[in-house]
């Protein structure tokens, strides 16, 4: 298998829209027509099924690690090299945000990047993780945790594991903030929802 298969193939399991798919397994509405219409965990959790969201966080950020442990375990004995691991990385992070099949209109990829970073070195995942619930608990902005723990990402790496990945993770971080940029509006304008705020919520 050479590297170009690796990379579809990661690009392919990132494309796997687990808030929909959850969505539709459960009988829910699609999570693209209420709240922020978001496909990802926090705006299922606007339908006020916890178990929903729990589910399309853990579907989110599993594809994530897969593709990244899948390419780390099989891809030197096909030839590659440790560098195209982080393509592999940043190929899975794509597929979530421009899925084939939603369309190439994904979601923002906090539980995939989260997911990623498990594979890459989970110390990095729990430092990243870490600054998301410090900052959920203290101002209930999921989208605020997610911007701020994506920071933290990079900046993680550089310290615990520089190296191969750290140029994809700052890529991710990049990707994920300006997938963010809707809810920056929010907050600046005071208009974003919090956690818990359920599905009437603009945003
Ligand atoms: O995981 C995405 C989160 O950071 C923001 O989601 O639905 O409030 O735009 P949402």
């Amino acid at each position: 298998m050479s590297t170009i298969a690796f990379i579809v193939a990661a690009y392919l399991i990132g494309s796997l829209p687990f808030a929909v798919i959850v969505s539709k397994t459960m009988g829910l509405s699609d999570p693209r027509s209420y709240g922020s219409k978001n496909p990802g965990a926090t705006n299922v959790l606007r339908s006020g099924n916890k178990k929903a969201a729990a589910l399309t966080l853990f579907g989110d950020a599993a594809k994530g690690w897969l593709a990244v442990f899948l390419a780390q375990q099989f891809g030197p004995r096909h030839g590659l090299a440790e560098p195209e691991f982080a393509m592999v990385a940043l190929a899975v992070f794509a597929g979530h945000l421009w899925p084939l099949f939603l369309r190439f209109r994904g979601g923002k990829g906090v539980a995939t990047a989260l997911g990623v970073l498990v594979a890459v070195n989970p110390l990095i995942a729990l430092s990243s993780a870490a600054v998301w619930l410090l900052i959920a608990a203290t101002t209930r902005y999921s989208s605020l945790a997610a911007i701020l723990a994506a920071i933290a990402a990079p900046v993680a790496t550089a310290f615990i594991q520089p190296g191969v990945y750290f140029g994809a993770i700052v890529v991710i971080a990049l990707l994920l903030v300006r997938k963010h940029k809707q809810n920056i509006l929010n907050l600046l304008s005071g208009q974003e929802g919090r956690i818990g705020a359920g599905k009437t919520a603009a945003n």
